[in-house]
């Protein structure tokens, strides 16, 4: 009997979808398994557990979002008075390409953006979500303060918070090998991959205080007053311990009066933070050892050169609480 259902649970884990097709459920408490450093040479599927090491997008971000509105402040969709909000944590390859909407049987965005795996028609179609919003996912855990944290801090800008929710688990999440279904073993309660991952999210985000960093080295949100790159990737810097990825929405620098002429085509706008890690074992551990976020080459800031170009603006009126 006992043979019996072992068999049938080895079935039922190479049967669900995963990253890794043919992975067992079994064996993955990590509690045999070294824990390895994502990137490293011995984070490899073939001679690793890709449950407890992440193996599949080593290179993770922390991400942040600084905006001044929400859009649904009439409905209460408000943002956290002196903190940023948390956007995501995704797992880049460790060249930091990536991947996206890695595992379609847990597609809950109801908005995929892009629609396809790739982005381009080529792409395999993702189904947008029309079931319950993703929120309802946590009741059966009795989970509300987690709720009640996410619909604080992890905020939705022009659509309801869940729907951010669930386009970061399905787009980046199903991309994690440690947030893969097999890992939670034959007896997983269905979703309970899908909290771990909000609570891991959570994790980092709270770790990382960007409102507070900056506010360090004496930058506040101001409408009158403008901020260098350099001074606000020297204050992330400081805080973090390596500098990363700051972004700039809004104008151009030379689409402005001010930059009129001028070759620096950057934002204006500050809008986003990136920190790059890679983590020790199970990301779910928590461990990130920060990365330089041009440790690959590529941009670190899509926002204005110009000493005094960027702006860190003021929210609006009744938009924050
Ligand atoms: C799980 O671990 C046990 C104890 O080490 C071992 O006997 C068994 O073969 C392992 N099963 C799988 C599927 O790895
Ligand atoms: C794992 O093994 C497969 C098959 O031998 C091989 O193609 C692949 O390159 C290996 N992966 C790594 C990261 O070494
Ligand atoms: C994706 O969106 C584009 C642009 O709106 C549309 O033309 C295309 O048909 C969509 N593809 C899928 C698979 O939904
Ligand atoms: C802004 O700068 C970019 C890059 O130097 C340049 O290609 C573009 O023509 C400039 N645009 C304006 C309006 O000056
Ligand atoms: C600051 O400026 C932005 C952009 O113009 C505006 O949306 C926001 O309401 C302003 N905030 C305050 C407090 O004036």
């Amino acid at each position: 009997m006992k043979s019996i259902t072992f068999s049938m649970q080895v079935i039922l884990g190479v049967a669900s979808a995963s990253l890794y097709p043919g992975q067992s459920n079994l064996n993955h408490t990590c509690a045999l398994q070294t824990p390895y450093l994502s990137c490293s040479p011995q984070a490899n599927p073939n001679t690793t557990d890709s449950c407890c090491t992440e193996t599949y997008g080593g290179l993770v971000l922390a991400t942040q979002f600084w905006n001044t509105y929400t859009g649904l402040e009439s409905s209460g969709q408000v943002l956290p008075k002196d903190s940023w909000t948390l956007h995501g944590l995704w797992p880049d390859y460790c060249d930091g390409s990536y991947t996206q909407y890695c595992d379609l049987s847990r597609q809950y965005d109801p908005v995929p953006s892009p629609n396809t795996t790739t982005g381009t028609p080529s792409g395999k179609p993702v189904p947008a979500w029309k079931g319950p919003d993703i929120s309802t996912f946590l009741a059966p855990f009795g989970k509300l303060d987690l709720l009640a944290y996410m619909n604080k801090y992890w905020i939705n800008q022009g659509a309801p918070n869940p729907d951010f929710w669930a386009h970061e688990f399905s787009k980046h999440a199903t991309c994690f090998s440690t947030f893969d279904l097999p890992c939670y073993g034959p007896s997983a309660v269905p979703n309970a991959e899908i909290v771990d991952f909000f609570e891991t999210a959570i994790a980092y985000y709270r770790i990382l205080p960007t409102w507070g960093w900056l506010g360090a080295a004496g930058i506040y949100p101001s409408n009158s007053t403008t901020y260098s790159l350099g001074k606000l990737q020297g204050a992330l810097k400081d805080g973090f311990g390596a500098t990363p990825y700051i972004g700039c929405s809004g104008p151009r620098w030379n689409e402005t009066a001010l930059g009129k002429g001028s070759a620096d085509n950057g934002r204006t706008v500050l809008s986003e933070v990136w920190y790059y890690m890679h983590v020790f074992g199970r990301v779910q551990g928590r461990q990130g050892v920060p990365v330089e976020a041009g440790a690959n080459g590529g941009s670190v800031s899509s926002c204005v050169k110009v000493e005094g170009g960027v702006r860190y603006l003021e929210r609006s009126v009744g938009s924050e609480v």
